[in-house]
């Protein structure tokens, strides 16, 4: 029963790895795009302690209800990284329309060629060969303390303080949190 919460995202990795013969463009893809219900997004919030105030990242924002949550509903500054050219423009469009853009942004871009040091918390819901390859970058940057909250997928390499099971999401999906602290 509990397995079920890695359906989603590693479903559409697998379709998306077999995508991934195509001609390469120059940015890695790190995983297809597939939202964390809107229960779940608080739920990832809350687990991050998130603060009014505090900078927040969600690498690869996809929509971008990671970030207008962080910003509207906990008072946070938000960006999201996400290279999708008609997801960046959906999420931009929509914390313009909330009023929001003094606090929210998207940068469309790579999430390889940010710089998240002045992080308080980082969302992640990537596959966990992407986690793999973003952890060293992660490992150079983040400052002491920064908060790491992932979706079903953890970093191998290391040991979360918190792990939270969502048995229902109210679609009958399962999920599974991971809380680390740098
Ligand atoms: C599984 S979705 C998660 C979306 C959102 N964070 C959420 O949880 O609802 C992963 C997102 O990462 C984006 N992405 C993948 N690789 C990326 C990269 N190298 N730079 C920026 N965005 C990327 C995809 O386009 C997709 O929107």
């Amino acid at each position: 029963m509990t397995r079920r919460i890695f359906a989603g995202l590693a479903a559409a990795g697998m379709m998306f790895a077999q995508q991934a013969a195509a001609p390469k463009e120059q940015i890695e893809k790190l995983a297809p795009y597939y939202p964390t219900p809107e229960t779940v997004v608080q739920r990832m919030l809350e687990l991050g302690a998130l603060k009014a105030g505090e900078k927040m990242f969600d690498l690869g924002s996809g929509d971008g209800r990671i970030v207008i949550m962080a910003a509207d509903k906990f008072k946070a500054d938000a960006t999201g990284i996400e290279f999708d050219d008609s997801l960046h423009k959906q999420s931009s469009d929509r914390i313009e329309k909330m009023g929001l853009k003094k606090t929210a942004r998207i940068i469309h871009g790579d999430i390889f060629k940010q710089d998240y040091s002045s992080a308080n918390l980082l969302t992640v819901y990537l596959l966990p060969t992407s986690n793999d390859k973003i952890r060293p970058m992660l490992e150079k940057q983040l400052k002491k303390g920064t908060r790491i909250v992932t979706h079903d997928f953890e970093f191998s390499a290391w040991t979360p303080v918190k792990t939270v099971d969502i048995d229902d999401d109210g679609e009958g999906r399962s999920h599974r949190l991971f809380l680390y602290v740098r």
